[in-house]
């Protein structure tokens, strides 16, 4: 990845527009703008963003509480994929919740999304647990976490 023709940043308002459509072309079950923007507005919230010139490619929409970082959703463009734009976004993400004073990272996971699985297992993350038909669909989910 060409790190000059990319920037990382945390989101701003202006921003919840291009999550949503990345939110929406990245996952089965999209949360809507309105969640979405109900969700940035918790004094909890740390959503960040990647984007080259005006565009955005990149999200996560996180939470810091305690001292923990939740990961509820992250996802590149789709034709931005595996150019390692995930992987930045993730370790930049973590390290801005580490400068705000969290230890420990943790996320659940699709069992069937080996992309996602294999993204979190480059960055660091192992498998703490296993929920049971977590998902609408009957899916089960993984948990991940991640001291930092
Ligand atoms: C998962 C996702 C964020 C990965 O983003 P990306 O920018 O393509 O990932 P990167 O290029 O940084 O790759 C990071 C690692 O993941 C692996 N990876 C990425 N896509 C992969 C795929 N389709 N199959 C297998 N491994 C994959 C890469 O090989 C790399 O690991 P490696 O260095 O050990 O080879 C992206 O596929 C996506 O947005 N998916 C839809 C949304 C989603 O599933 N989000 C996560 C759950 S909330």
């Amino acid at each position: 990845m060409n790190n000059s023709h990319y920037f990382f940043r945390e989101a701003r308002g202006e921003d919840i527009d291009s999550i949503a459509r990345l939110e929406s072309l990245c996952h089965k079950t999209p949360r809507l703008k309105e969640q979405l923007l109900c969700d940035f507005s918790s004094p909890y919230s740390l959503f960040t963003v990647i984007g080259t010139g005006e565009r955005i490619i990149a999200y996560t929409c996180t939470t810091l509480l305690m001292d923990e970082l939740e990961i509820h959703s992250l996802g590149v463009s789709p034709i931005f994929r595996s150019r390692g734009i995930g992987l930045k976004l993730l370790c930049k993400t973590i390290d801005l919740a580490v400068k705000r004073g969290m230890h420990k990272a943790w996320l659940e996971v699709r069992v069937s999304n080996l992309a996602a699985r294999r993204l979190y297992k480059r960055c660091g993350f192992r498998e703490k647990g296993r929920r049971k038909r977590y998902y609408r669909d009957g899916e089960d989910a993984l948990v991940l976490a991640k001291i930092i």
